[in-house]
């Protein structure tokens, strides 16, 4: 049997399965494997350091589950505890192993989609309170207006499987329209959380049709085709069997229960300790 040294995608729990989905249909060969660390979701919530720490816990297990690369699907994870882990951890185990996030390959393109050079950010607070995003994009488009606006209670409704009820309405207008009060100009909305495509259908509701709606599986799915074209040193360490291994920190049973309305079709998972 060959080597399974898959590429690994980590999130707080299940949303980076809509991340995981597009990167699958878009490169289908490789192996992966995915890390929900249900039992310690939600991180948006947290503190920096207690993101720090649980991203670390997991990066560390994917690592010694062979994995060459892994991205971490999660924007508060990417946020928080990306940057400190390429700068203080990966230099103290010293074998090429990498760990890329969502921030920086969005902030990448964002402003391609914009006319009147005004964005809007949708996340979760501790996205929106490290700034990672405007950060990164005045990088990349310094004339850009990043406008932002934190949803508390999104993961939640999602996460309780209450994404399509009435109630959900409620708290996804209010948020969209404190978000579109800051300028009536924001032309494109991104969702820059990996629970949010599933909010999309109610999203759209509460915006006019020119304002284009945002979702970050292609993008991260096509920045990762890239990156492994521009590092063949990585690509060929990761092994290319098409198998998929999925792990959670909470019950199995509840992830798979859950997973299919993220990951599009029904999810066997296996129970992982961190510890
Ligand atoms: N998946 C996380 C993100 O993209 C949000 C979920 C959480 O708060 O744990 O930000």
């Amino acid at each position: 049997m060959s080597k399974f040294s898959p590429i690994g995608v980590f999130d707080s729990g299940y949303g980076g399965l809509t991340v995981l989905r597009q990167i699958v249909k878009s490169m289908p060969t490789y192996d992966y494997i995915y890390l929900g660390d249900n039992a310690r979701a939600p991180y948006g919530t947290r503190s920096f350091d207690t993101v720090y720490e649980y991203t670390l816990q997991s990066v560390k297990w994917l690592f010694q589950k062979g994995c060459p690369l892994i991205i971490l699907a999660c924007n508060t994870a990417s946020a928080k505890a990306l940057r400190t882990i390429q700068q203080k951890f990966l230099p103290t185990i010293g074998n090429g192993q990498r760990v890329l996030g969502v921030i920086r390959p969005t902030a990448e393109i964002i402003g391609n989609y914009t006319k009147t050079n005004q964005v809007g950010i949708l996340g979760t607070r501790g996205t929106v309170e490290s700034m990672s995003y405007p950060i990164e994009v005045k990088k990349i488009f310094p004339k850009l207006k990043v406008f932002q606006h934190a949803c508390p209670l999104w993961v939640s409704l999602v996460e309780n499987n209450e994404h399509s009820s009435p109630g959900a309405d409620y708290f996804i207008k209010k948020d969209v329209e404190a978000l579109l009060a800051d300028s009536p100009e924001i032309d494109t909305i991104l969702l820059a959380c990996t629970h949010y495509p599933l909010l999309e259908e109610k999203i759209r509701r509460y915006i006019s049709d020119n304002v284009k709606l945002v979702s970050q599986g292609e993008i991260i799915a096509s920045s990762l085709e890239n990156y492994l074209f521009r590092h063949p040193e990585i690509e060929k360490k990761c092994s290319k069997n098409g198998q998929l291994q999925f792990y959670t920190t909470d019950s199995t049973l509840d992830f798979d229960k859950h997973s299919t309305i993220f990951f599009g079709k029904p999810v066997v998972s296996i129970h992982a300790d961190l510890t």
